[in-house]
């Protein structure tokens, strides 16, 4: 695929694995269970798209004010400020957006449109939904939940705009979505897992799926650093302790 076609996650060997990067428009979901780095690798998503790319950035944040997630930030060298004050990366949740939140308890469709709107008027060319599980959690079956991913996958596809939609699994399974179907609408899964070697929790990424490109299957050990994600092949020597 051509470099113009993928959005460069700009999370250097992420985007060495994925065979440059994320087809443009793509709706992926992030799956890991709760401390897996879900949230870092989103944001990090967000914050290496404008520094790198000046791709514009929308964080929706459903899981935990905003305040509490950029103070955890703050910690990270990719996080900054001045994109977070001018908006180009913009954190919208539920301290702001009480509107947002009667808005996506209403029907799949207009959930679509409330996130679809913000990701207009902000001219993003990225979102992080944190997470899908969250919105997911209020809708009444399978088949709403299958309803309102087609459509968001179809909607800010046209808008070049690529998704990360996060997904909370269980701690060691290899499943990638709590209703069982979202893994089937997504164009793209990335598994979030770890692993217990001698006393040590080793981190894991690996990419399931990402339809459009041929990416590396490899599970890769993951770290988080002040640097944000670093991936490295799970291989003897690359495992820490
Ligand atoms: N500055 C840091 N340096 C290294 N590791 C860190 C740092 N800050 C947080 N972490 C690690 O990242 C983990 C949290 O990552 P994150 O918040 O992205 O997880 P998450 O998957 O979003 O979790 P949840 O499902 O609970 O929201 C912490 O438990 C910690 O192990
Ligand atoms: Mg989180």
């Amino acid at each position: 695929m051509d470099e113009n076609d993928v959005c460069k996650t700009g999370i250097n060997e992420l985007d060495k694995i994925l065979g440059g990067g994320i087809p443009h428009g793509s709706a992926v979901l992030l799956a890991g269970s709760s401390g897996s780095g879900k949230t870092i690798l989103g944001s990090e998503f967000l914050f290496r798209g404008m520094n790198k790319n000046k791709e514009k950035g929308v964080y929706i944040c459903l899981t935990e004010p905003k305040s509490r997630m950029i103070k955890n930030l703050r910690n990270f060298s990719f996080y900054d400020q001045k994109v977070v004050d001018n908006g180009d990366v913009y954190f919208l949740d539920m301290e702001v957006a009480e509107k947002l939140r009667e808005m996506l308890l209403l029907n799949p469709s207009t959930r679509v449109r409330t996130i679809v709107d913000v990701v207009k008027d902000r001219g993003a060319k990225r979102v992080v939904i944190d997470s899908v599980t969250a919105i997911c959690n209020s809708l009444d079956d399978k088949a709403e939940i299958r309803d309102f991913i087609f459509r968001l996958g179809m909607e800010l596809s046209p808008l070049n705009c690529t998704s990360l939609l996060i997904s909370e699994i269980p701690p060691r399974e290899y499943v990638f979505s709590v209703f069982g179907v979202e893994e089937f609408i997504s164009d793209g899964i990335i598994h979030l897992s770890d692993f217990e070697r001698k006393g040590n929790i080793i981190r894991t990424l690996q990419i399931v799926k990402m339809r459009g490109i041929e990416h590396s299957m490899n599970k890769q050990v993951m770290q988080i650093t002040k640097d944000g994600v670093k991936l490295m092949p799970l291989l003897d020597k690359n495992i820490p302790g």
